[in-house]
């Protein structure tokens, strides 16, 4: 008779460590006063438990570092590149695989290759900075997100989905402008919530019929396609390089920023089928990224990024990394404080709006409880809702409030264990009886695009 676990376990055991920085609350208060109390301008060193983003902070593994070593550097047509392309060919069945130096250069030329002034782009819901690139290019971003997500406790397996019936509808009325669809797998703004086979399939059936481009942003590909094998009827059996493949065999292209599911520090890409896409976006590149075999990374990138693309893929890796994720998840909510339901992949999402029912969008709920936990915690989360998401009204000053006050604390790959997490839930629980007496927050300065990162802001 074989034991029985309950432990999902690391699957991997640590080589090399560094050092975690512990300050006091004082010395945390006035390190977010100095940072005119946005967390981005923080700096790391200040930081204990650096939640902002799963981007580009994972571990590498051996393998990887080794392959480090091995990176061709040769401007064209090196090794590494060679070896890259033809992971992501094998792995995405996509003919074409261009480099990019991470993600948003992959949304840059890929909106500049297909969108006209007037143009619109439908998504289950476009990251902020895919938004930002269609922007820019000229064209209106619109989200169809599944009605699902309003209801941030209720379960729902697929909250990732796509709204299928307006997506019908804006198809059937407006087809002619709409340039392309994008879906995000996991939905990373949403609450990194997955997106359905079934789903997937409907999208592709309906941008068929209009002859509309129907992209992923795969940022997240391996978590997406491990909840499809956990969750969705008649994949349960399916390992996950095959769920991955049919979920791509959906696509006319990819985007990846790979700094998330190919545990690498940096790095992306862009992978099409067409081949008069691929020729106008390899010439847009040359002038701002970089030759087409290497698109703004090193050879050495290329290798890790190769062998991350595989490992990622790993099942007992896989189970661990959501087990992880739920783990925190569930510790944050028996503390006491409102969380997204299901959790996401790479992420929890604290419910500021539920947790903060005091403060009004327009003070910021989700800002008031990062700072909260950085100052209290020594965590540094990022607010998603109505200082990444909504926007000022240039004309009337208006702020414009997200559909969610959100603060995520993303999980990097293969980077924190058990005890961290225990640790953080364990402060969180004593934070809880503070929150009704946390101040919302006021803008001091904001830029115009992509406000979140740069903003600066005072307490009320
Ligand atoms: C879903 C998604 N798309 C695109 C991006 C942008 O990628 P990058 O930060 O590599 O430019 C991100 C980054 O967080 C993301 O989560």
């Amino acid at each position: 008779m074989s034991y029985k676990p309950k432990t999902v376990i690391e699957p991997f055991k640590i080589k090399m460590v560094e050092p975690l920085p512990l300050l006091s609350e004082e010395q945390r208060a006035t390190a977010i006063k100095k940072a005119h109390y946005n967390l981005f301008s923080l700096d790391a060193q200040d930081v204990t438990f650096d939640l902002l983003t799963d981007s580009g902070t994972s571990a590498m593994s051996a393998t990887q570092w080794a392959g480090i070593m091995i990176g061709d550097e040769s401007y064209a047509g090196s090794q590494s590149f060679r070896k890259f392309e033809s992971t992501v060919q094998e792995i995405t069945g996509l003919k074409h695989v261009i480099p990019t130096h991470q993600g948003r250069s992959a949304e840059d030329l890929l909106m500049k290759a297909l969108i006209c002034e007037g143009d619109a782009v439908l998504g289950n819901t476009h990251f902020d900075t895919t938004r930002a690139n269609i922007l820019s290019a000229g064209a209106r971003a619109i989200d169809l997100p599944s009605p699902e997500v309003k209801n941030t406790g209720a379960f729902a397996p697929f909250k990732g989905n796509m709204d299928l019936d307006r997506l019908a509808a804006q198809l059937e009325k407006n087809n002619s402008s709409i340039a392309l669809v994008i879906m995000t797998v996991t939905n990373n703004s949403i609450g990194g919530q997955p997106v359905s086979m079934e789903n997937l399939k409907a999208v592709r059936l309906l941008t068929q019929k209009y002859n509309i481009p129907l992209f992923l942003d795969v940022a997240r590909f391996a978590e997406n396609a491990y909840f499809i094998k956990l969750r969705e009827p008649g994949y349960e059996e399916k390992s996950v390089p095959s769920i991955v493949q049919e979920m791509f065999s959906y696509a006319d292209g990819a985007l990846m920023s790979a700094k998330k599911d190919a545990f690498a520090n940096i790095g992306g890409f862009l992978a099409v089928n067409s081949d008069s896409l691929a020729e106008k976006v390899r010439s847009l590149m040359v002038i701002t990224e970089g030759f087409p075999t290497y698109g703004g990374l090193a050879g050495r990138d290329m290798e890790a990024l190769a062998i991350g693309l595989r490992e990622i893929q790993e099942e007992h890796y896989l189970q661990y990394r959501l087990r992880s994720v739920a783990y925190f998840g569930e510790g944050i909510e028996q503390a006491g404080i409102p969380v997204v339901k299901p959790f996401g992949g790479h992420a929890i999402y604290l419910d500021a709006a539920k947790a903060l029912p005091h403060i009004p969008p327009h003070e910021f709920p989700g800002q008031a409880l990062s700072v909260a936990l950085y100052e209290r915690i020594g965590i540094r989360g990022v607010e998603i809702g109505t200082v990444m998401m909504g926007y000022r009204d240039p004309e009337s000053g208006e702020e414009h409030p997200a559909d969610l006050e959100l603060v995520r604390l993303a999980m990097p790959r293969r980077v924190y264990t058990q005890s961290h997490v225990d640790y953080m839930i364990e402060m969180l629980s004593q934070l809880v009886p503070e929150l009704p007496a946390l101040k919302g927050y006021k803008f001091t300065y904001q830029p115009p695009l992509l406000r979140h990162f740069t903003a600066r802001f005072a307490p009320l």
